[in-house]
This record gives structure tokens, C-alpha cells and sequence, in this order.
């Protein structure tokens, strides 16, 4: 795995070659900390967008992936690390046979912000958020993870971190250009 500091990899944009200097030929596994200010998440989507570019996702793919870890990244951002906490985004990509892809995407907060959670609260959330009534609720707000992501997804999952800090795990498995 490629530990990275945001601040450390780019100043105000991606530099790609050393992007692509951690794709290896079948994989690519980054962890990148970055401080919780939401002007970093245009990096952190821009990094998802070039890797699966990079991989072949299909361009449907390569938009959901992007949105998926807009998502993480903003709730982390919004809810889970006070202003300028760092927090954890875990990229890994790997290929097994020719076509298929594994896609696993983690962020974890510092459980410092002022509406932090952890995975219990969040499976209490889930459970909340995944009822009729809640899916028929008309609000903008409360979408994204239960009810767009964790349906494009394989697996959603929750797991606390060092006691206080919330990891939110997803995984997707796709194959080379395909939409399915
Ligand atoms: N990292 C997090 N830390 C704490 N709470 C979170 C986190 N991510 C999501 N949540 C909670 O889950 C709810 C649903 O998240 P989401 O679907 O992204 O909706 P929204 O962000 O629009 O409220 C949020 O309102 C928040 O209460
Ligand atoms: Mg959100």
C-alpha cells in the first residue's frame, strides 16, 4: 500500500505521473490522509476519476465510483472529524483474472466532528433509513448512503477504529468495460 499526505503529492492539482507511479499493471492500493476541508474532496474525486480510467472501468462505473467516494469523503467531512482533523481515504483497485475488477473504498474519520458516529449508531442509521417509510421520504438530504450507494454497492459496512474513529467501507466488484 501507497501512503500519501495530500498536501504532500500535489499543490493545487493532481500531478498524474506520480499518480500513475503507483498503478501497478494489475493494481493500485493508496491511502491518502488529507485534512477535513471540503476543498480537498475535488482531489480526492479526480484521483478515483484517474484510476479507473486508468483500469478500464466502464465510463458508468467510473462516475458511480467518483460519486461514491464524493460521498465518503463528504460525510466524513460534514459529520464525522472537526475542521482540519485528518482523515483516511483508502483506494484499492485490483485485477484477478483478465476482466474482473475489485473495487474497495474506506474512509475513516476521527469520530471528532460534532454529529460523529460510531458503527453501532451508524447500523442504527442504516436500519432507520432503509424502512418504507424513510424510502419514500421526499427530502434531498439523507440520499446518499442508503439509499444510492448502498445500492450500487456489494457491501456497505461500518467498523470502529482506535475507539473512537468511524471507517466506512464499501466494496464493488465490475469487469473491464463493462456496465454491468
Ligand atoms: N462519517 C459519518 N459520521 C457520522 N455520521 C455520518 C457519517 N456518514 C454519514 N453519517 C450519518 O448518516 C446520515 C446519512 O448520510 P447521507 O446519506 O450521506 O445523507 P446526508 O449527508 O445528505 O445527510 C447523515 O445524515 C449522518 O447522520
Ligand atoms: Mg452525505
Amino acid at each position: 500500500m501507497n501512503k500519501i499526505l495530500l498536501d504532500t503529492l500535489w499543490e493545487n492539482a493532481i500531478q498524474k505521473d506520480i499518480l500513475f507511479g503507483f498503478c501497478g499493471p494489475h493494481s493500485v492500493h493508496l491511502e491518502i490522509e488529507y485534512k477535513s476541508d471540503f476543498r480537498n474532496a475535488i482531489f480526492l474525486r479526480e484521483i478515483a476519476d484517474t484510476i479507473c480510467t486508468n483500469y478500464w472501468v466502464h465510463p458508468k462505473w467510473r462516475t458511480r465510483i467518483v460519486l461514491i467516494v464524493d460521498e465518503l469523503n463528504n460525510n466524513a467531512i460534514e459529520y464525522g472529524s472537526a475542521f482540519w482533523d485528518m482523515n483516511l481515504f483508502e483506494f484499492l483497485l485490483q485485477k484477478k483474472e483478465s476482466w474482473e475488477i475489485n473495487i474497495k473504498i474506506a474512509v475513516t474519520d476521527r469520530g471528532t466532528g460534532p454529529k460523529s458516529k460510531n458503527a453501532q449508531q451508524m447500523e442504527e442509521l442504516r436500519i432507520q433509513h432503509t424502512s418504507k417509510d424513510f424510502r419514500e421520504h421526499h427530502s434531498i438530504r439523507w440520499r446518499g448512503l442508503f439509499l444510492i450507494i448502498s445500492k450500487l454497492v456489494d457491501s456497505l459496512k461500518f467498523e470502529n477504529i482506535r475507539g473512537k474513529w468511524l471507517c466506512v467501507i464499501v466494496t464493488k466488484h465490475l469487469r473491464e468495460h463493462s456496465e454491468n
